[in-house]
């Protein structure tokens, strides 16, 4: 299979775009470490692929989860490949009403575990080359209204991550970004709590709809982190319908 051989962190990997990014690339070979503070999902997640995904729980905002992940990859599986930073928390204000607590919550769960997973990755990342997957969003690139403490860290991700890319270049070791839209099941509730917003961002989609976990988002992880993207690094991927051109 197109994906035999790999092993993957992925972060938030038990449920809404993880989860579906842990069943794709188990579904093509790939052997998975999923960390998730939702102890429910990761067992559902284990009963269900079995052998091909081990799980860790653990707050990506601590150092010692990402650390504890590498590990358990090399334990498991005798290696790891790939990183997929795809957990990030954060709350909606005006920038105005954004506490101390807020923008850590925002920094901790995504800049920062952004950095120490691939602190901790490094060493196994660069034995044979692999693929570093981190997740911005068309909220840093618009600046959507209360996303300040969350777009301000995803932009700085995509920052992080062209550095990176470049530093790491010489190893064969690639750092793309992923800026998904996709109806997962937080996406589902505040549709059905707020109908016109939804409506009023579906229309500026031109395909015309939310992604799909599954359908459309981990399919492009997979390739990111696969081998048919082996030229590609330094990248911001828009897995977004079309809502968002990158010049
Ligand atoms: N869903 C979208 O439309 C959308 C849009 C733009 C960007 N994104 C980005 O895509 C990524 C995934 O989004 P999602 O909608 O699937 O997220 P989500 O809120 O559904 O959470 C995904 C998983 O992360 C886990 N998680 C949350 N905080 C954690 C922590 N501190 N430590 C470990 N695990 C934690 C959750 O338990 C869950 O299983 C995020 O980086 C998000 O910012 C999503």
């Amino acid at each position: 299979m197109e994906l035999d051989g790999k092993v993957a962190i992925v972060t938030g990997g038990a449920s809404g775009i993880g989860g579906a990014i842990t069943r794709v690339l188990t579904r093509r070979g790939a052997r998975v470490v999923a960390v998730d503070i939702d102890a429910d999902a990761g067992a559902a997640l284990e009963a269900d692929l079995g052998d091909a995904v081990a799980f860790l729980e653990g707050d990506v905002a601590a150092k010692e989860t990402a650390d504890a992940a590498g590990a358990l990859a090399v334990e498991r599986f005798g290696r790891l490949t790939s990183l997929i930073n795809n957990a990030h928390a954060s709350r909606q204000k005006m920038f105005t009403d954004l506490t101390e607590e807020d923008w850590s919550l925002s920094f901790d769960t995504g800049l920062l575990a952004t950095r120490n997973f691939m602190l901790a990755a490094y060493p196994e990342l660069r034995k044979e080359g692999g693929s570093v997957v981190n997740f911005g969003s068309g909220a840093g690139l618009d600046g959507q209204v209360t996303q300040a403490a969350y777009a301000s860290a995803k932009e700085a991700i995509r920052g992080l991550s062209r550095v990176v890319a470049n530093e790491w270049a010489g190893e064969k070791i690639r750092v793309n970004v992923v800026c998904p839209i996709a109806l997962t099941p937080g996406v589902a509730n505040w549709r059905d709590a707020y109908p016109q917003m939804y409506d009023a961002v579906v229309a500026k989609i031109p395909l015309g709809r939310f992604g799909d976990p599954e359908g459309d988002v981990a399919p492009i992880v997979a390739f990111l982190v696969g081998d048919d993207s082996a030229y590609m690094t330094g990248q911001t991927l828009m897995a977004d319908g079309g809502a968002i051109k990158l010049h």
